[in-house]
């Protein structure tokens, strides 16, 4: 029988390598104790992938990701390949992918589990039980934004340009997808960019207050511009529900919120594109680490943002929520038995390894289903 999960495995650098072999036992411990199927291909992605086939992502590896039902991507980088071209650079991989497969919704919960409450530099009571998610726009805005580049202008000056740019059907479509996932949470949104100082932040304050006033006013809103935003996420954070904002604003707020959970090897991350012709939502599925090359390869990486990472795939590409809770709980329980890896440590706490805490999970797994 032909799956209709058919999975991209890109591992990718660093210790995106360790954490997917991971996941990769998780997904044997569903295929054997849970009767699903998966179709698994596993393809190079970023530095590795460069160094072997002479570019970040091929076109095959990229073909391999349009046709898959979800993509599971780990981390690139490393600075064995910051001098290589930009295009051809490992965070190059990342931007295409989420370009061609139109991934324009990034989704980055952060939860702090009630075990990890101490480990978080924030005071524990501003955090304990905290469910916040950051809704990135991930497909334009400065990241995409032309004209780019840089010119020279004589022998001493050089002129580097990058451009911000919104359109209101971009920003429109994040908000409906923000406030329809408010819906199923607290049901707040504040909306987050620079209206004092930017025209694309004016049109984004537009829209969202357009969009809130015609279809969504029982939803509640605030706006808020992002570096107050910042401030309050570390001030008071249990004030937020879902925060949506643009492609830049959410790459450093979500960086904030995870070190709230505690550690970024708690973050784990969806991108999702628009419901295509065959009925499909394409996504993407990827922890928020990246591949810190300081501890690559030393069995040290947490790696339950991708683990999580995985159960955000069965909830939001494969409707399978029960399995998604299972592993969410199974995690839940691994850190209030006190597992902990080096990132999440307290003082002198003891910490596994990367692959412990994998089997940890696995056999977590095995008790609460009862097998
Ligand atoms: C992220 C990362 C990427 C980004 C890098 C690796 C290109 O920081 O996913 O948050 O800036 O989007
Ligand atoms: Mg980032």
């Amino acid at each position: 029988m032909s799956s209709n999960k058919k999975i991209l495995i890109l591992p990718g650098d660093g210790i995106g390598i360790e954490v997917m072999n991971e996941v990769l036992n998780v997904i044997d411990w569903m295929t054997k104790k849970k009767s699903v199927s998966f179709d698994i291909a596993k393809k190079l992605v970023g530095g590795s992938a460069y160094d072997i086939e002479g570019d970040s992502i091929s076109d095959t590896t990229m073909d391999e990701a349009l046709k898959a039902d979800a993509v599971l991507f780990g981390a690139v980088g490393g600075p064995q390949w910051d001098n290589v071209e930009r295009s051809k650079r490992p965070e190059a991989a990342l931007l295409r992918l989420r370009k061609e497969l139109d991934l324009f919704a990034n989704l980055r919960p952060a939860v702090v589990f009630d075990a990890l409450a101490n480990s978080s530099p924030l005071k524990s009571e501003l955090i304990k039980s905290l469910d916040i998610l950051i809704l990135r726009e991930l497909t334009s805005g400065v990241y995409f934004g032309q004209p780019r580049g840089v010119e020279k202008i004589n022998d001493f000056d050089e002129k580097a340009i990058d451009t911000q740019s919104y359109t209101t059907s971009e920003i429109d479509r994040i908000g409906r997808v923000g406030f329809d996932l408010a819906k199923k949470r607290s049901n707040k949104v504040t909306s987050v960019e620079k209206s004092n100082v930017m025209e694309t932040g004016m049109l984004w304050r537009k829209t969202i207050t357009k969009l809130h006033e015609n279809e969504f006013n029982d939803v509640k809103l605030n706006h808020m511009l992002a570096d107050n935003c910042a401030m309050q996420l570390v001030r008071k954070p249990k004030q937020f529900d879902v925060i949506v904002t643009d492609n830049l604003f959410g790459d450093l707020l979500s960086d904030v919120a995870a070190m709230l959970t505690g550690s970024l090897g708690m973050l784990p991350s969806a991108s999702l594109g628009a419901i295509n012709e065959k009925g499909k939502r394409p996504g993407m599925y990827e922890p928020v680490h990246g591949s810190a090359p300081d501890i690559a390869g030393q069995d040290k990486a947490n790696p339950l943002a991708m683990i999580m990472s995985f159960a955000m795939m069965l909830k939001y590409s494969f409707d399978m929520l029960e399995d998604s809770k299972l592993i969410e709980k199974a995690i839940q329980n691994v850190l209030s038995k006190g597992l902990r890896t080096p990132d999440i440590k307290q003082g002198n706490e003891k910490a596994i390894s990367t692959k412990e805490m994998g089997a940890a999970v696995i056999e977590e797994l095995n008790i609460i289903s009862g097998s």
